[in-house]
């Protein structure tokens, strides 16, 4: 069994090495994953040969030449009685490059066990002799992310269409954590390399790979390649799979706990403070610009006004325009780095200028 405290992900621990936090940035603790057990067990009727009445999409080629005794006591297909030995041994004498498989870095538990708790070694109604659709048969046992599948408000469609858990696991072994197939980022920016992907309401999806592509200043987390540090693969109970709040409108007022996700790596009071001189750079002598654009009643700026999550062509993560009301219009930030601060011009206000430090200091 894998011992989730001393593993974090390998990108989890890329994170750490190359990217200096921010002041008050804190890594965000991975929340314990539910334990699954290989209980139940399949059923010996679960695994005896199709009723003659259902459609097999596969059958498995010693069962189909009628050779019940490579594996039963018998012969006699009317009675072939116990098979002779269980478990993968009954398997491995065949399928004799799952000896090697099984030896990856990460075999899955149940693989090591017995092939049959996923196998019909007979024929089945899904393909390669899988007992039920993915979704189906791997919550049998991992109830944790049955749980999210049954009541996740935002369900992520890599689970639901397709390959399903298969598009990012292996079932039987991998080089890498959690079974997957390749490492999470790899995983994530090959399926959304798509300009054709929506969300649930039909709203266009960003094309994540494009964007990355065009946009080299990668924020600390996607420059650690480690895309879970902000989002849930399977689903979950915040706007975009997020892993904590974070609103999802333009305009919103202003609560600490709206922002949870933002706060868990940067620190709140560089927001709420309306003075300062150390929280933030964003700021026009003493006075927290930051403050004031957050903190406007309903009219309150989100981060999204000005900020790029994933990744910017400008520094500090400022976009160059942000998409504003329905119709998709961008409105233009026009922002400007100076020596001593910054400037945006006609935007939501005419040219404005902040700064942070006297000129000609450091
Ligand atoms: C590749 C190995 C393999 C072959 C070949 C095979 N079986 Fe099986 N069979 C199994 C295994 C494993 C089980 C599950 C045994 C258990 O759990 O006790 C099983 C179970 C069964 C069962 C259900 C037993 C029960 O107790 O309800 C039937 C019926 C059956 N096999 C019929 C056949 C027939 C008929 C053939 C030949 C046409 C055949 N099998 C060929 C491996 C095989
Ligand atoms: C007597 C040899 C033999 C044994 C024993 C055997 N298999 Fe196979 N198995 C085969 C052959 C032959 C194929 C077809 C190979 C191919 O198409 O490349 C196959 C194919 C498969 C496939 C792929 C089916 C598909 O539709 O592509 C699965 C899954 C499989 N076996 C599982 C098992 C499991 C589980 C066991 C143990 C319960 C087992 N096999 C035992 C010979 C065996
Ligand atoms: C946790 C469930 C699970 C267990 C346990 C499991 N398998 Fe599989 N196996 C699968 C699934 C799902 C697929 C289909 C994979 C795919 O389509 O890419 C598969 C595919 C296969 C294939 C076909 C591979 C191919 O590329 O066509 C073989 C052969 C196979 N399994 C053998 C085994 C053997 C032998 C064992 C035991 C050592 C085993 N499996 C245990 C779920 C499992
Ligand atoms: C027969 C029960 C059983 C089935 C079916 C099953 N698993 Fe598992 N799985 C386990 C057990 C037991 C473990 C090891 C304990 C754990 O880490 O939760 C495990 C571990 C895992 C892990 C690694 C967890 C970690 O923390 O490293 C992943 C990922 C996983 N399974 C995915 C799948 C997928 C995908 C399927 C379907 C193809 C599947 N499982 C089917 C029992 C099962
Ligand atoms: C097998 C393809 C596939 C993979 C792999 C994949 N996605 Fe997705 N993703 C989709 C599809 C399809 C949608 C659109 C449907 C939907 O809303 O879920 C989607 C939607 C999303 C959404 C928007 C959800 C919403 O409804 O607001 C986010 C965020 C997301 N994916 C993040 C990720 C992350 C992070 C990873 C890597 C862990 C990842 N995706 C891997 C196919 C994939
Ligand atoms: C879009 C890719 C993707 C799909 C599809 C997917 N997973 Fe995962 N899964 C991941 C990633 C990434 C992790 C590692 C998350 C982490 O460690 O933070 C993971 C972790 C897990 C774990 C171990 C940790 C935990 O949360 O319990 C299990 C078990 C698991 N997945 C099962 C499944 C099952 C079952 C399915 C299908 C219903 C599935 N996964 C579908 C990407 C995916
Ligand atoms: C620092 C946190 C963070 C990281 C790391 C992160 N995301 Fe996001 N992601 C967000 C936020 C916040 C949003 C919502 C953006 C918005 O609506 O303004 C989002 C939105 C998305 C969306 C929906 C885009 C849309 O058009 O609305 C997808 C798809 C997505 N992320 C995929 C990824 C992938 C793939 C990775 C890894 C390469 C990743 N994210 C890494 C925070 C993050
Ligand atoms: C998992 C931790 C993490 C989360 C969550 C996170 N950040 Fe960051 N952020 C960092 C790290 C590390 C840096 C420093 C590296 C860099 O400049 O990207 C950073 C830097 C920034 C910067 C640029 C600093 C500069 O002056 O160059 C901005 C802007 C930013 N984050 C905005 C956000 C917003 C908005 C959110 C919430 C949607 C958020 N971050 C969530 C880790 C995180
Ligand atoms: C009105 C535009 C605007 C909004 C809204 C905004 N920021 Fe900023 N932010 C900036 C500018 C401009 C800078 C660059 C300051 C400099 O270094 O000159 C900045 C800098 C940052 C930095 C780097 C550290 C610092 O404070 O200097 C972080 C982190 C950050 N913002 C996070 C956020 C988060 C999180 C939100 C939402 C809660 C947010 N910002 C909302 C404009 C904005």
């Amino acid at each position: 069994m894998i011992s989730r405290a001393v593993m974090p992900l390998v990108a989890f621990a890329l994170f750490a090495v190359c990217v200096p936090a921010p002041v008050g940035a804190q890594t965000p603790r991975p929340a314990a994953p539910v334990k699954a057990a290989i209980a139940p067990p399949v059923s010996a009727a679960m695994l005896a040969p199709l009723a003659a009445t259902v459609r097999a999409a596969s059958s498995h080629a010693p069962y189909a030449a009628g050779d019940c005794n490579i594996c039963h006591q018998s012969a006699d297909p009317k009675q072939p009685g116990p098979v002779t030995r269980r478990g993968p041994a009954l398997c491995l004498e065949c399928h004799d490059e799952f000896a090697g498989i099984l030896k990856r870095p990460h075999p899955h538990a149940p693989a090591v066990a017995d092939c049959t708790h996923c196998h019909n070694p007979h024929n089945a109604t899904q393909p390669k002799l899988v007992l039920d659709a993915p979704r189906v048969m791997c919550t049998r046992c991992h109830a944790g992310i049955k749980e999210i599948l049954g009541s996740a408000s935002v369900q992520h469609g890599a689970l639901a269409e397709g390959r399903q858990c298969l598009a990012c696991h292996d079932p039987h072994a991998s080089a890498v954590e959690r079974l997957l197939l390749q490492l999470p980022f790899d995983l994530c920016v090959g399926c959304h390399a798509s300009d054709a992907l929506v969300d649930a309401k039909g709203r266009k999806l960003q094309n994540t790979k494009a964007w990355l592509d065009a946009n080299r200043e990668w924020h600390g987390p996607i420059a650690a390649k480690d895309c879970s540090a902000c989002h849930e693969p399977h689903g979950g109970g915040h706007f975009r799979l997020l892993k904590a709040d974070y609103p999802p409108e333009f305009y919103a007022p202003y609560d600490e706990r709206t922002y949870a996700l933002c706060f868990s790596c940067h620190n709140e009071k560089a927001f709420s403070s309306p003075e300062t001189t150390t929280l933030t750079d964003f700021r026009d002598g003493p006075k927290n610009m930051h403050f004031l654009h957050l903190q406007q009643g309903t009219r309150g700026r989100t981060c999204r006004a000005c900020h790029e999550v994933h990744a910017s062509s400008q520094p500090h993560h400022i976009r160059a325009g942000v998409p504003y009301g329905s119709g998709g219009w961008v409105l233009k930030l026009n922002f400007r780095k100076t020596p001593t601060g910054g400037s945006c011009d006609k935007t939501c206000h005419q040219e404005r200028s902040y700064s942070n430090r006297a000129a000609g200091a450091k």
